[in-house]
C-alpha cells in the first residue's frame, strides 16, 4: 500500500521527529504542505505533551505522527556517575560549576502507561518509536485506538524483527542520519549500514512499506531513495534551520558553518550513540567514551556545562545533532522546504 494511503497524507515525506529541536510548530508547518509532521515526546513531561498535542489539534486537521523513545530505563550506578563526573571535572573547574550540586536526572522518559493514557485522548494517525518497540501490552493499546505504528530499523535483522511484531511500516535508518541511532538488537556499531546499502536489502526482505532516513536533504535525494525501493522518506537535519524549529542559536550557527561537514557518532551527551557535529567535548574526550553512564543518564552532568557554554554563545558542550548531509539546511519556512523536497516526485 502507498504510504500516502496508509497515513492519509499527500506526500510520501515524514518530517522526522527531533526531540529538543522542534515541537508542534514544525509539525503543523510540515503537515500543512502535505507531509506527515511529527511531534517528538522523548523530552516532554505530561503537561508539555498535552500542551503540544492540543496546539497541533487547534491548528491542523491533518494527520500527524507522535514519537517516543522506548528504552528500558537503567538502574542508577553511583560509581559510574562519580567516574563520569571525574572525567568532566576539568570542565566543571573551568566554568566554576560545583559538581556535587548537579542533580542526577533521567532526562528522557520512555513510552509508558501514563503517556498512553494521554495519547489515547488524541488518537494520532501515526505513532513512531525509536529503540525498538514498547511492551506488547502498550503496543496493543496504541493499535486498538487505530494509530498506525512505525519504528526504526538500522539492520536487516531489526527490520525483520519489527515486521514480525506487526508494525505498519519500517523506517530504515542509515548510519548517515542525525541524532540517536535507533539500533536495539545489537550494540555493535560496525553492523550499522549506510542508507544505500540498508534500504534496498530491507525493501527486498520485508512486505511492509519502508521509509528511508539518513542523509536525504533535497529533491534528488528523495528521488534516489524512492528509486531504491523506499515507499517514502523521513527527513530530519534539513528542517533544523527552519524558523518553526526551536534549534538553539549555537546549534544553528554550527549547522551553517564549515564544522557541519564533520559529524561523528558520540555517546557523550546521553550515553547512547547519536550523530552530531564534532565539537570541543567530542574532540577532547573522543566521540565515544566508556566512562559515560548508560542512556539517558550521561546527560545530567553535561547539562550545566552546556548551559554555561551556550550562555556565552558556545556550542562546545551541546549535542549538535546533525546528519552527515547538512547541505539541505535552509532558513526557509518548513512548508516551502517540504515542497522543495517533493519537487521530483
Ligand atoms: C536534531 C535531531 C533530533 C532527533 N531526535 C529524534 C527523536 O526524538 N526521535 C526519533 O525517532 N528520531 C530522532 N532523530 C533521528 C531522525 O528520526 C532521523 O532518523 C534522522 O533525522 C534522519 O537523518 P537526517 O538527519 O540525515 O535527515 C533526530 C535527528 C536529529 C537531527
Amino acid at each position: 500500500m502507498k504510504l500516502q494511503e496508509l497515513f492519509g497524507i499527500e506526500l510520501p515525506i515524514i518530517q522526522a521527529p527531533m526531540a529538543g529541536a522542534q515541537g508542534s510548530a514544525l509539525a503543523v508547518a510540515a503537515s500543512s504542505a502535505g507531509a506527515l509532521g511529527s511531534l517528538p515526546c522523548a523530552m516532554l513531561g505530561p503537561d508539555a505533551m498535552r500542551a503540544e498535542l492540543t496546539a497541533i489539534r487547534a491548528q491542523s486537521r491533518k494527520p500527524f505522527n507522535v514519537n517516543f523513545f522506548c528504552h528500558v530505563p537503567p538502574t542508577a550506578d553511583a560509581a559510574r556517575e562519580a567516574a563520569w563526573r571525574a572525567v568532566l571535572s576539568p570542565y566543571f573547574r573551568q566554568y566554576g560549576i560545583d559538581a556535587a550540586a548537579i542533580p542526577a536526572g533521567p532526562g528522557r522518559t520512555p513510552f509508558n502507561a501514563q503517556a498512553a493514557d494521554l495519547l489515547e485522548e488524541f488518537k494520532p494517525a501515526v505513532v513512531s518509536f525509536h529503540f525498538g518497540l514498547p511492551s506488547a501490552g502498550l503496543l496493543l493499546r496504541v493499535r486498538a485506538w487505530g494509530s498506525k505504528i512505525l519504528s526504526s530499523a538500522t539492520t536487516l535483522e531489526e527490520a525483520r524483527w519489527l515486521e514480525a511484531q506487526g508494525v505498519d511500516a519500517i523506517i530504515a535508518q542509515g548510519v548517515e542520519a542525525g541524532g540517536h541511532r535507533g539500533h536495539f538488537l545489537s550494540d555493535d556499531l560496525s553492523a550499522q549500514l549506510g542508507i544505500f546499502a540498508l534500504l534496498p536489502q530491507v525493501a527486498r526482505q520485508v512486505k511492509v512499506p519502508v521509509i528511508a532516513a539518513g542523509g536525504i536533504a533535497d529533491a534528488r535525494g528523495v528521488a534516489a531513495a524512492m528509486a531504491l525501493g523506499a515507499a517514502g522518506v523521513q527527513v530530519g537535519t534539513a528542517y533544523l534551520l527552519c524558523p518553526e524549529a526551536i534549534t538553539s542559536a549555537a546549534h544553528r550557527a554550527a549547522l551553517k558553518s564549515e564544522a557541519a561537514r564533520h559529524t561523528a557518532l558520540t555517546n557523550l551527551f546521553t550515553g547512547r550513540p547519536a550523530r552530531g557535529i564534532v565539537n570541543r567535548l567530542m574532540r577532547e574526550l573522543g566521540p565515544m567514551s566508556s566512562a559515560a553512564p548508560a542512556f539517558p543518564l550521561a546527560s545530567a552532568a553535561i547539562a550545566p556545562l552546556r548551559a554555561k557554554a551556550e550562555s556565552q554563545g558556545s556550542g562546545d558542550f551541546s549535542p549538535l545533532w546533525s546528519g552527515q548531509n547538512a547541505s539541505g539546511c535552509k532558513e526557509i519556512p518548513a512548508a516551502q522546504l517540504t515542497r522543495e523536497l517533493a519537487a521530483r516526485l
